[in-house]
């Protein structure tokens, strides 16, 4: 079979390459999946380059966390699949449900030798598959794993969204534009941040009701409080870190919740802590979720007809293109490889 990995000691895209591989077999309660599709998060980009956490690629390893395909072959021992069945793999092995494992117990596909979905065939352990619900496609599917899982469980899940509440969520990338659909979907009204104009009116066509743009507002903190009568926010998608906190801090209102997701402006800022304190508001880390979390997430979409929002579909032979887009940051929602 033909799949991509990304080399040792990889820095630079220059280390993602295909292969030719045996295809594999699966065992005891393993089942073979014929990968039709997957998709790139911003950690993806972060992991070919070596920067993820500060760790360099290890070993040779199959990148993606997010795929989905057809069952094609199941070992003796399974019982959750059947031949033909539509699957998308969890972002994280083994996390069936209740709190996360402790720290460095819990191992994410695509990273550290644990092979990911960027391959014609892969093989799961049954309990890291859930169905795909029949009104999506596989490269709709394919975005679902990690972005949306998170937004998911950042405002349903631990954030426990309620009707009418306000909700920021910073740029339009996979997290935020599925943190945008579920916060409408749950009757919120939500404000959203960008660099682009055009894509904060692709924003405003999902249902946003405010759009900020940051690059010309940078003080977009001021922004969300005039919007909001000077009381701020109910839930902030903090994707920024430690560049966005400070100004998160300013726009989040009374009681509100700050999930903390990522690092796209960096890793260097300062933060005045009182904000948080006067405000009794929380500071929640999030990582991803678990495979309950993620059916649950399924079925809620299902019934709210939600599809994610697809930027570009490239094809396998296109991977590289495929990362540079993403790394571009031109995208609005998710960027997926046809498999
Ligand atoms: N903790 C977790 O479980 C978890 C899970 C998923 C992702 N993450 C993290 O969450 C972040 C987002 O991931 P993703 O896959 O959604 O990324 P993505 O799809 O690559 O999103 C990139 C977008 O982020 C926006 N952005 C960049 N710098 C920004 C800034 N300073 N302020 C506001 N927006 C900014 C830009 O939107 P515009 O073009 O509109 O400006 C950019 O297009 C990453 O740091 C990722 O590592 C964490």
């Amino acid at each position: 079979m033909k799949a991509w990995i990304i080399r040792k000691g990889s820095t630079s895209l220059d280390g993602l390459q295909p292969i030719e591989r045996p295809d594999p077999a699966p065992a005891g309660r393993e089942i073979l999946v014929r990968m039709q599709a997957a998709s790139i998060n911003y950690r993806d980009q972060v992991i070919a380059t070596g920067r993820y956490f500060n760790q360099e690629v290890a070993v040779d390893t199959v990148p993606l966390s997010d795929g989905a395909g057809e069952v094609v072959a199941a070992g003796p021992e399974v019982r959750r699949f059947r031949t033909g069945d539509r699957i998308l793999g969890t972002f994280f092995r083994d996390w069936i449900d209740g709190p996360p494992p402790a720290v460095g117990r819990v191992t994410a596909l695509g990273q550290s030798g644990v092979d990911g979905v960027l391959a014609e065939h892969v093989v799961f352990h049954e309990d890291n598959a859930v169905r795909i619900p029949g009104y999506l496609s596989f490269e709709e599917a394919a975005c679902l794993p990690c972005a949306a899982l998170t937004a998911w469980n950042s405002l349903v899940t631990q954030g426990r969204i309620r009707q009418g509440q306000s909700v920021l969520t910073l740029g339009t990338g996979g997290v935020s534009i599925a943190a945008l659909q579920f916060a409408k979907a749950n009757g919120a009204r939500v404000i959203i941040t960008s660099s682009s104009d055009a894509k904060l009116e692709k924003a405003r066509g999902l249902g946003a009701d405010e759009l900020i743009n940051y690059v010309r507002t940078p003080e977009w903190d001021r922004a969300v409080l005039e919007v909001t009568g000077g009381k701020g926010v109910d839930h902030i998608i903090e994707v920024g870190g430690l560049g966005t906190l400070a100004r998160s801090f300013q726009a989040i209102g009374v009681g509100g919740k700050i999930a903390l997701i990522g690092f796209l402006a960096g890793q260097e800022g300062e933060y005045a802590t009182r904000n948080l304190m006067g405000k009794w508001a929380r500071l929640q880390g999030i990582m991803v979720g678990n495979r309950t979390m993620l059916e649950e997430m399924l079925g809620a979409m299902e019934v709210n007809a939600i599809r994610p929002v697809i930027d570009r579909v490239f094809d396998f032979n296109e991977a590289p293109e495929a990362y540079r887009h993403e790394f571009a940051g031109r995208h609005f929602g998710k960027v997926v490889i046809a498999i």
